[in-house]
């Protein structure tokens, strides 16, 4: 269970690229970055594209004026000058410019946290994991529900043999804001996420399926894919060729199958956000909008719906614990639970920890590389014909 009390020496000092005034995932970096006061201190930042903007919301959260500074390139040069400096950063831009700022903070000595999806290529993003290697740093990647602890559970439970030889994976992660093209005229937020110049290759492979797909690799570690088949299109035709709608068939290479649809024009959807695994006994399913409960069900006997925070659940799940049984946990909780896992394996970087680094469970580099993975082949398959592709 999860106190707050301090899990490293001191909170290291941290910065935010991005993540502003008007952007949709800042505040979810700084709610899970600073839940636990001693896993990460907010002292620095070149939080907008707007210098004077970025200054006068990092004014408004408490940082100090003359560590606010008018774009990162300033920010990590002119740290690098202070005893005091930061000491790693996360950035929450849009996606066309992750590859070149997570350089340039590895490059400065920093411990990176970045969003997904992490890079346009894989290359790009084998590249960076070399450079964090010989520079020994971290980078983690934002997959932000997967730090729900009920999906540590459903790991747990697979790895026992609860459910069976795993037969069917059915993954969802769907919504309907973008079922007309209204956003795409009036949010700045949406406007790039249209735009393959900074969106990459994928609209809805990358915005919402990467994290659907972290988290099926998260409970099923054992589970390949062999070769996938993906039909995308553009139901609002001026996102094209990016893809607004996606359906994914998937061959695992035990023999498993499974599907994965994403899609932003789900209309009227709010809760699309789910993971089913079916068992040769049971199933496991779990859904973002009740992200408390996994339902278990064993064939022949009721149905069963396990609640977090209770202590029949396994102990890597109750490890992550915070607010105990009766009191519900959401996005929030999950993203303090990836941070602090972010922290933990800075500080055991910092120290040449290895052990701690083998045995910890968070969304690491690898993590961003299969995401970027999965778009390529998911649109190398989409471009032939919607066609069966090897899994490369
Ligand atoms: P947004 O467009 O709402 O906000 C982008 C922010 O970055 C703004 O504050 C903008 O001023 C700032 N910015 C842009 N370029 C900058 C630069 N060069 N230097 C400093 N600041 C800069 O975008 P949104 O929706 O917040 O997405 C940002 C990233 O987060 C994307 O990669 C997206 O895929 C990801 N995301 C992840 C989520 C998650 O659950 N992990 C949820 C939403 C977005």
């Amino acid at each position: 269970m999860l106190n707050g009390e301090k899990k490293i020496s001191r909170p290291l000092r941290w910065a935010m690229v991005g993540g502003g005034r008007s952007s949709q995932v800042g505040y979810k970096h700084r709610t899970g970055a600073l839940r636990d006061n001693t896993a990460f201190q907010l002292v620095a930042g070149a939080f907008d594209i707007d210098a004077d903007r970025g200054k006068d919301f990092g004014v408004n959260l408490g940082v100090a004026e003359d560590r606010l500074y008018p774009d990162y390139q300033t920010m990590f040069s002119e740290e690098a000058k202070r005893e005091d400096g930061i000491e790693a950063v996360s950035i929450a831009t849009p996606n066309g410019t992750h590859y070149e700022i997570c350089k340039a903070a590895l490059e400065a000595g920093l411990h990176v946290i970045c969003e997904k999806p992490l890079f346009f290529t894989s290359d790009e993003v084998r590249e960076v994991k070399a450079l964090a290697e010989e520079k020994g740093k971290i980078v983690g990647v934002t997959y932000g529900f997967s730090g729900n602890q009920m999906l540590l559970q459903m790991r747990a439970m697979i790895e026992q043999g609860k459910i069976g030889e795993i037969r069917v994976v059915d993954l969802q992660y769907t919504h309907g804001f973008s079922c007309n093209d209204e956003a795409d005229k009036t949010s700045e937020a949406q406007k790039w996420r249209v735009d393959p110049k900074v969106a990459g290759p994928s609209f809805v492979l990358g915005d919402l399926s990467t994290h659907t797909y972290y988290m099926s690799q998260l409970i099923m570690p054992h589970m390949k894919i062999k070769e996938l088949l993906c039909d995308r299109q553009s139901f609002v035709g001026s996102r094209a060729p990016l893809e607004d709608n996606a359906h994914i068939l998937m061959h695992y290479e035990n023999g498993a199958v499974g599907t994965m649809w994403t899609s932003s024009i789900n209309a009227g959807c709010m809760d699309g956000h789910r993971i089913r695994i079916v068992g040769s006994k049971a199933s496991l399913e779990w859904w973002d909008s009740k992200p408390n409960e996994l339902t278990y069900e064993v064939q022949g006997e009721p149905v069963q719906t396990l609640i977090r925070g209770m202590s029949y659940l396994d102990d890597s799940c109750n490890t992550d614990e915070r607010l105990a049984a009766l009191h519900q946990e959401g996005l929030s909780d999950a993203w303090a639970n990836i941070y602090l896992k972010f922290a933990i394996a800075m500080d055991a970087k910092n120290r040449g920890d290895e052990e701690t680094l083998k045995n910890l469970v968070y969304p690491d580099i690898d993590a961003g590389l299969e995401g970027v993975r999965w778009i390529e082949n998911c649109v190398r398959s989409a471009d032939k014909g919607a066609v069966w592709v090897n899994f490369e």
